[in-house]
């Protein structure tokens, strides 16, 4: 529910823009892990939020953002929302794309599994979807 609420940053126009992004948008798009971060670091919560938020675009091997973070410094939360966030992203409709479908999204977290995406995540997300019939909200 509050990964994203860094986004509240960045100009809509950006966030919903049909076609490519410029390396220039694309970094600000990139600043809603570190602004959700500061957003809810001061919001006594009994979990570390702000740092699940902080960290829900970084990646096992150190790809993501903001602070190229690697293994398991990077909090389980944190990759769960990951894989969450992607196969959400992915199956759902987008202002600049139809929904690619959960076949898709589970095929692009399986292909990264271990690589980008937590191995243990990636295997309870596939449970849940293949096995426990879960269904995205529409
Ligand atoms: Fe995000």
């Amino acid at each position: 529910m509050v990964h994203d609420v860094g986004k509240i940053k960045v100009p809509s126009e950006i966030l919903s823009k049909p076609g490519k992004l410029t390396e220039l948008e694309f970094a600000l798009i990139k600043l809603h892990a570190q602004d959700g971060y500061e957003i809810l670091k001061s919001i006594d919560f009994p979990w570390p939020i702000a740092q699940f938020v902080g960290q829900h675009h970084e990646r096992l091997d150190g790809s993501g953002y903001p602070h190229g973070l690697q293994g398991d410094v990077i909090h389980l939360e944190a990759r769960i929302l990951a894989v969450a966030d992607v196969i959400e992203a992915m199956a759902s409709h987008r202002p600049y794309r139809p929904g690619l479908g959960i076949d898709v999204a589970l095929a692009e977290v399986s292909e990264k599994c271990g690589v980008t995406y937590d191995e243990n995540v990636v295997a309870a997300a596939i449970r849940l979807f293949r096995e426990k019939d879960y269904q995205l909200q529409a």
